[in-house]
């Protein structure tokens, strides 16, 4: 088993048989000692939280199965805090693909003048670039499908695709009276198929999530949609 790249929250492995292991680790992301689902550094080490991320992360790809959406899920160990999974090829160095259900975080930073914060926003779809040094800028359909990352059919594929998934998060977590805010997720072609699939995972250090108006970290997110 190879390392192949070590990132703030995962490393991933080059298995034997050509899948990926990715192992979830106690990292999170966040600034000055706080977690922020949407910053671009470790901000702390919580105890637990790999393990509350790759459950979650578990549960929701299982979701996505069950309904037939593609994603690179293979399966999990919880015991060993890791994940198989497909490989992929991510869009250009990488695209994060945010789907906003409330303003929050840096939509409402950028559009301030303009909105209030947790107005509603109907699956709104936006794709950032993974480009930590420039703080992960938003970019357009056009200048994506200008920079050669992703063609405009591709675009709409993974736009549709993006609303599928949050709001079957979205229906998973108001089940338990949760309700989403905003949801990151990644994609890529799947390394046989060149198909479009999720990839990366679906957990409480990708997602705002509120119960009653509160915000739930993390770890009580992965204890309350769970119910352990
Ligand atoms: N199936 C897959 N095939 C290839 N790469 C994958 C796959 N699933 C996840 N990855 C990549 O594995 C890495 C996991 O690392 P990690 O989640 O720590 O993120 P990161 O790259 O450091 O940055 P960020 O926290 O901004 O997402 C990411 O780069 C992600 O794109
Ligand atoms: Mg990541």
């Amino acid at each position: 088993m190879k390392r192949i790249y070590m990132g703030k929250t995962k490393d991933v492995y080059a298995l034997e048989d050509g899948n990926y292991l990715l192992k979830f680790k106690d990292d999170v992301t966040g600034e000055d000692g706080k977690f922020d689902p949407g910053a671009n550094t470790v901000g702390l080490s919580i105890e637990g939280a790999g393990m509350a991320g790759l459950k979650l992360t578990k549960y929701f790809f299982e979701v996505l199965k069950a309904k037939d959406i593609p994603t690179h899920y293979i399966d999990a160990s919880i015991e060993e805090t890791s994940m198989k999974v497909r490989p992929a090829s991510v869009f250009g160095n990488g695209l994060e693909v945010i789907c906003r259900y409330r303003a929050v975080g840096s939509f409402l930073r950028r559009y301030g003048q303009y909105a209030v914060e947790g107005q509603p926003l109907e699956a709104f779809v936006e794709v950032t670039l993974k480009d930590d040094t420039r703080q992960d800028p938003p970019i357009t359909e056009d200048a994506l499908d200008m920079l050669g990352i992703l063609s405009s059919k591709e675009y709409k594929e993974l736009k549709e695709l993006t609303k599928r998934i949050g709001n079957i998060v979205k229906e998973e977590l108001a089940a338990k009276e949760i309700e989403l805010y905003d949801i990151k997720f990644e994609f890529g072609r799947g390394k046989e198929t060149g198909e479009i699939i999720l990839i990366d995972e679906i957990s409480g250090g990708n997602m705002r999530a509120y119960k009653d108006g509160r915000y739930i970290e993390p770890l009580e997110l992965q204890r309350l949609v769970l119910g352990e």
